[in-house]
């Protein structure tokens, strides 16, 4: 049978990353793509870390075959395709700073996915994470299932980290979801989250979950600030928690900026207009097989709200910089 192939378009930090992990997961073959750097063209960035990948294949008793590549023409036939080409941010700067450099960047990564991996399912990590979703959507005119973003799979590992730092407990015990876009108006929802089932309010006050809840929404850019560029090892294995999700067909629940309509208030809240924007999704071989729903109380609903109107925002700004995308 033949394995899964999932091609990764720009093998920066978060690429880089990604292939690592599916590698270590053995989830199928690897394309890693990237640009030639102008000014150095005696170096091949993606067959060099495909090389070095790959003699990890020994060591940790994997037989993906990792291939680089500057030519979209290697990326034929995958079943998934993770695009993570684009400026990562600097101190001081949001994800939205990064639309004017990153809308066309993904939109030429987009057209060349529609012409040489037509029937993939996309999962867009470059940022600003929902309008460049929005833009791949619209460049490769697949349709909405298998089009995705992964933001929600990261935030929401975050919060669980910071809860179970808190509480001093294991990270495999701490349930929870969240909505909304991937910015610092994220969705958090300690009301759904639980200890093993164990409601958290009734393990944290109040203040100290809203700590955890503020310290996930701002956790990107902790990190960009120690780092001076953004986080990389939990982005990527987000993205790679959804690939596994779609390549062994698992149902995980996991949330994904997803298309929705009618789900949470998402039309209503953007003129009768659908969006790509965070969502509890079923992620199975189809690529986003469900996206599940629950009724908010009305502040989960405010929050919500704000969210959906940052990301109408910043798909507004994004159709301006390239009209055709309207
Ligand atoms: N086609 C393919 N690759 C590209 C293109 C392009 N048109 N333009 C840039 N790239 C590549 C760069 O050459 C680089 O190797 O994208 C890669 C990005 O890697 P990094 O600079 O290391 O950035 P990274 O940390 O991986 O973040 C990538 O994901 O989470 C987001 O905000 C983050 O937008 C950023 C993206």
């Amino acid at each position: 049978m033949r394995r899964a192939k999932i091609s990764i378009i720009g093998a920066g930090n978060i690429g880089g990353t990604c292939a690592h992990w599916a590698a270590a997961k053995e989830l199928g073959d690897i394309v890693l793509l990237d640009i030639q750097i102008k000014d150095k063209p005696e170096l091949h960035m993606p067959k060099g870390k495909a090389l070095d990948l790959a003699c990890c294949g020994p060591i940790e008793n994997f037989d993906s075959r990792i291939t680089g590549t500057f030519d979209y023409a290697d990326i034929a036939d995958s079943d998934i395709v993770v695009i993570t080409a684009g400026m990562p941010r600097k101190p001081g700067m949001s994800r939205d700073d990064l639309v004017q450099v990153n809308a066309g960047i993904v939109k030429n990564v987009s057209e060349n996915v529609k012409k040489y991996a037509p029937n993939s399912i996309v999962i867009v990590v470059s940022n600003p994470l929902d309008a460049m979703v929005y833009v791949a959507w619209k460049t490769t005119g697949f349709p909405t299932h298998r089009v995705m973003g992964q933001a929600g799979a990261l935030d929401v590992a975050r919060y669980k980290t910071f809860l179970a730092m808190e509480l001093g407990v294991s990270v495999e015990d701490i349930q929870g979801i969240l909505l909304g876009g991937h910015g610092d108006d994220m969705v958090p929802l300690p009301r759904l989250t639980s200890v093993n089932g164990i409601p958290i309010h009734d393990l944290l006050p109040a203040a100290k979950i809203q700590a955890c809840v503020d310290r996930a929404k701002v956790g990107g850019g902790e990190i960009v600030k120690l780092m001076g560029t953004s986080a990389f090892y939990a982005p990527a294995s987000g993205t790679i928690e959804m690939v596994e999700a779609i390549v062994r067909d698992k149902k995980r629940i996991i949330p994904c900026a997803a298309w929705c309509e009618d789900q949470f208030g998402v039309k209503a809240a953007n003129n009768g207009k659908g969006l790509f924007v965070g969502v509890p999704c079923v992620l199975g071989s189809k690529g986003v097989e469900k996206v599940l729903t629950f009724t908010m109380n009305a502040e989960e609903k405010k929050f919500m709200d704000e969210s959906i109107n940052h990301v109408k925002d910043l798909i507004a700004a994004t159709v301006k910089l390239f009209p055709d995308l309207a």
